[in-house]
């Protein structure tokens, strides 16, 4: 059964990796279901990050994710949450450089903070920033 995730490429790697990043994707037999190219709206980045609402970086994290266009999309494919997230790599570039040097954010992550992709951390963080991004979920 197909699953889908929600996945963004963030400003920064939006206008220097977008390409190279888009290719990665298609390489690792991801639909892309859905896409959109938008700056997020500070309502939005607080929303995708409520979890981290409080934490020292959020403030930080808020203005990085709204300086420019994200390339926004909903990723669809068998267990494609956990996929997703396998291919993003960790948070951090460094640990990725390390442990997955196949990953998107060890090849184009500049730091823990600009880390090139954002993923949902589960199907129910998913369905809810699609909705939030997207509207009602009308795929398949
Ligand atoms: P992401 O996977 O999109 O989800 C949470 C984001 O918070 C993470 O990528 C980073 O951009 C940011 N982040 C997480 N931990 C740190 C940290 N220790 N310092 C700065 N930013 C962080």
């Amino acid at each position: 059964p197909q699953e889908h995730t929600f996945a963004l490429i963030k400003p920064d790697a939006a206008k220097h990796h977008k390409d190279d990043i888009m290719q990665k994707v298609k390489e690792a037999g991801f639909t892309i279901s859905k896409i959109k190219e938008e700056a997020l709206t500070r309502e939005m980045a607080e929303q995708f990050y409520k979890d981290h609402k409080g934490k020292p970086f959020f403030e930080e994290l808020v203005t990085c994710m709204t300086q420019g266009p994200s390339v926004i999309m909903v990723l669809s494919k068998e267990n494609a949450v956990e996929e997703w997230r396998q291919l993003m790599g960790p948070t951090d570039p460094e640990v990725a450089k390390q442990t997955s040097p196949e990953s998107i954010r060890a090849q184009f992550a500049q730091d823990i903070l600009s880390n090139a992709v954002h993923g949902s951390s589960n199907r129910e963080h998913a369905l809810k920033s699609i909705e939030c991004a997207f509207g009602e979920l009308d795929i398949d």
